[in-house]
């Protein structure tokens, strides 16, 4: 079983959806060992403890810079000896010294296709903003592993979703964690969990996964 955290900052619907795949056996080898939140007053804490998972707080707010809020999360994070971590809606960046030490250990969701609106400054409604502005016709989520780059790493799955022309960001937001965030997320964390990801640079191959690429 690997010994998995979840990070969050919110609402934790992408918890949410991993908590349902678990807990339906959809995810694999996988023990939710514990949450850890960014924000004291997040409903994901209450999620988790609905779900009888450690609900645990680092305090954002506590900490004057990234580096020392990502030290103060690695100490977590050692202290619990987790193996993979997942950012779930989790708002921050971490700092380099926890990234080389979870190197291919960090799964984030981002809510696009990625290389199209990502990088520093997308994040929240802010990507689907963009999306729409720039007339894009098709959205959608991706699941990849963290490097220093922001939205950068190598990518484990996506999904992609239609832009409707009466779209707004708040519809097109919703439709993608829907139809793609909490579909591809949970998956991601089976695929790594099974031990079926292997990394060739930048390229996630999935052992076992059909010809036309999908994962099962
Ligand atoms: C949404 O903005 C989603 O697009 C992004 O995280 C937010 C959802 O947060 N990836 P949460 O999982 O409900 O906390």
């Amino acid at each position: 079983m690997v010994k998995t955290a979840v990070m969050v900052s919110g609402g934790g619907t992408n918890l949410q959806a991993i908590i349902d795949s678990h807990i339906f056996g959809e995810i694999k080898n996988c023990e939710l060992a514990a949450v850890i939140s960014s924000n004291p007053t997040a409903y994901a804490l209450s999620r988790a403890e609905y779900a009888g998972i450690p609900a645990h707080v680092v305090d954002a707010g506590r900490y004057t810079n990234r580096a020392s809020f990502s030290e103060a999360a690695h100490r977590k994070l050692s202290e619990l000896e987790i193996e993979l971590i997942v950012l779930a809606g989790f708002m921050h960046i971490l700092g380099p010294p926890l990234v080389k030490a979870y190197q291919n250990r960090i799964i984030n969701i981002h809510p696009s296709l990625i290389p199209s609106f990502c990088g520093p400054g997308y994040y929240g409604l802010r990507v689907h903003e963009e999306a729409l502005k720039f007339g894009a016709r098709v959205s959608g989520a991706t699941a990849h592993f963290v490097t220093n780059e922001v939205d950068s790493g190598p990518i484990i799955l996506q999904k992609a979703v239609d832009i409707l022309p009466d779209d707004t960001p708040f519809t097109l937001q919703r439709r993608i964690m829907e139809e793609a965030e909490w579909k591809i997320l949970p998956e991601a964390v089976s695929l790594y969990c099974e031990g079926r990801l292997e990394l060739d640079g930048q390229i996630v191959r999935i052992k076992g996964a059909r010809d036309d690429g999908s994962a099962s």
